[in-house]
């Protein structure tokens, strides 16, 4: 994919405070600091258009950028960090929902785990959520250079094991590397129709 543009949209919290949903859209979730936004930087190959962090619970409003004048990708705040506090914790089941039930421009949900520690129950929850917000979740495992190669294909097939799923499915990623860009780019342009 030949990166024209990308920028920064605006930052929400509530529906009423979205871009018109007038293109189709890519949203990418997953534990805190597990590389969501690493991983969009490396995808629109800007290194900063997308604050990244070694603290966690940095994301915790939904970020809309603009690839193209084509698509929106949407940075969704991370879950599972206990140090945020309360407040911050109980509004993101709410805040997930009111993202994900209203927009019906919304054509993926990349879910971004870390492949050392694989799939866990929050992941799990947003990856059987998506097929009921008429979406398609996109599984992808992130900081693979931490691996060596063999490795890497042996951890694929024994996490797709764990979730009955295609080994096929499941796309390694390093935004160091540039490991899996191209896969999910052609991944995410067949979802989304660009
Ligand atoms: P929150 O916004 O806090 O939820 O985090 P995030 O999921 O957006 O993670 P972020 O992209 O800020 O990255 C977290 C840390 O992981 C940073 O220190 C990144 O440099 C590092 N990181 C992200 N992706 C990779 C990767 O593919 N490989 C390696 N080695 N490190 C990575
Ligand atoms: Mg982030």
């Amino acid at each position: 994919m030949n990166i024209k543009k990308a920028e920064f949209v605006k930052s929400a919290v509530y529906p009423k405070d979205f871009p018109r949903g007038d293109r189709p859209e890519v949203a990418f979730g997953g534990r805190s600091n597990v590389g969501k936004s690493s991983l969009i930087n490396s995808l629109v190959q800007r290194k900063k258009l997308v604050k990244t962090s070694k603290r966690p619970g940095r994301t915790q409003t939904i970020n809309f950028f603009n690839v193209n004048d084509e698509l929106y990708f949407v940075d969704l705040p991370g879950y599972g960090f206990a140090r945020v506090p309360d407040e911050v914790k109980d509004s993101w089941g709410p805040m997930i929902e009111g993202y994900l039930g209203s927009r019906p421009n919304l054509k993926a949900m990349v879910v971004v785990m870390d492949l050392r520690r694989g799939v866990e129950e929050d992941d799990y929850e947003l990856i059987m959520a998506a097929p009921h917000f008429g979406i398609q979740p996109v599984l992808v495992f992130t900081k693979a250079d931490k691996f060596k190669k063999n490795k890497r294909m042996q951890r694929r097939r024994e996490l797709a094991k764990d979730i009955d799923a295609n080994p096929g499915e499941l796309i390694l990623y390093s935004s160091t590397k540039g490991l899996g860009r191209k896969e999910l780019w052609k991944r995410l342009r067949y979802l989304v129709g660009v």
